[in-house]
């Protein structure tokens, strides 16, 4: 990965070009530059799938935002760059509570969340819940929103870095992922957990799903371990238990009306002081390829937003 110049972008109609001053960095752009993404762009591509700023121009037929509105956007490619053009649409005007580098990096990690935790895994008040890999983007931010929700919340990580870092964003108590997780879960929980929120996959899914209660819901974030695990049905069967998927990225795709309701119904949170998101780490943007190779080997806390 390489910075270098490139046009400056014009609007075309419908279309802002916003003036980057945070892009927040993804597992899936690291999925991306590695070309082990679904979707492979040709080469060569600016990487970076959301960013906060402002806008700067809007083309024809453009309603708003206007011009010198502070917005963050999710715009797939592009991201990591000093101006992104995104359609008018997709920039979303943010509250001053929030800075551009949290701007940057909330959308995925909190949308992602709340619509796993809420509408797919049914939380309610009171109920106890596992987050595994509670320590990275996706899994911080489920600590927060569950919090937010009113659950009991165990956070599962690998070091005492990440597992400190959830203790700070709300976690009730913390668990050694290396250590017995079905046994530690269960004692924590006295019995089960209701639900189990996992981002990691791997090695770590038998025991989370053998941690869960009667009826206890089972959320598929994604698999960072880098391995898909093969689950045992008769552990399902076993206390009613569910396993239920959550592709957050294609629900929002084409759901785009939903997506922007959930997107507000988090930021009027912010605003009204019940979530406060975490404060990610900021490097300069010819930092890229460093940040992504640090994300994907399990190097990072929390989140990291560059810089242009
Ligand atoms: N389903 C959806 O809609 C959706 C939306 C957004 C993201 N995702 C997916 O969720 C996953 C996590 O995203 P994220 O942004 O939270 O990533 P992240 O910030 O890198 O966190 C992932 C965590 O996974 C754990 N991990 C275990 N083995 C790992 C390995 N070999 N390499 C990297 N991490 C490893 C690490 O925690 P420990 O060190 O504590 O084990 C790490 O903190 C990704 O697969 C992403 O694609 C899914």
């Amino acid at each position: 990965m390489t910075v270098t110049e490139i046009k400056p972008l014009e609007p075309g109609p419908g279309q802002v070009v916003i003036t980057v001053e945070a892009a927040g960095v993804n597992y899936v752009d690291g999925l991306f530059v590695h070309g082990r993404y679904q979707i492979k762009p040709p080469l060569p591509f600016v990487p970076g799938s959301e960013i906060a700023g402002t806008v700067t121009a809007v083309g024809p037929d453009v309603t708003g935002p206007a011009v010198g509105t502070r917005v963050l956007a999710g715009c797939g490619l592009g991201g990591f760059a000093e101006q992104v053009v995104v359609p008018a649409a997709a920039a979303v005007p943010i509250p001053d509570e929030l800075d551009a580098a949290r701007a940057a990096t909330f959308t995925q990690s909190y949308c992602t969340a709340l619509s796993a935790l809420r509408e797919r895994g049914g939380l309610k008040p009171g109920e106890n819940i596992l987050v595994l890999g509670a320590g990275g983007g996706v899994g911080l931010a489920a600590v927060q929103v569950a919090k937010a929700l009113g659950a009991r919340v165990l956070a599962g990580a690998s070091t005492e870095g990440k597992r400190d870092a959830a203790l700070a964003a709300g976690a009730d108590a913390v668990l050694d992922t290396s250590t017995d997780v079905k046994s530690a879960a269960r004692a924590w929980s006295e019995g089960g957990v209701d639900l189990v929120y996992d981002p990691v996959g791997g090695a770590l899914a038998d025991p989370a799903l053998r941690a869960l209660r009667e009826n206890g819901r089972y959320l598929v974030i994604g698999f960072a371990s880098g391995t898909i695990p093969a689950l045992p049905l008769n552990q399902v069967l076993l206390r009613n238990r569910a396993v239920v998927g959550v592709d957050w990225g294609a629900w929002s795709g084409s759901n785009p009306q939903a997506q922007r309701a959930l997107l507000n119904e988090l930021l009027r949170q912010v605003r009204d002081g019940h979530l406060d998101p975490v404060p990610p780490h900021t490097e300069p943007l010819d930092a890229a390829g460093k940040v992504l190779d640090d994300l994907l080997n399990r190097r990072v806390i929390g989140k990291v937003a560059l810089l242009p």
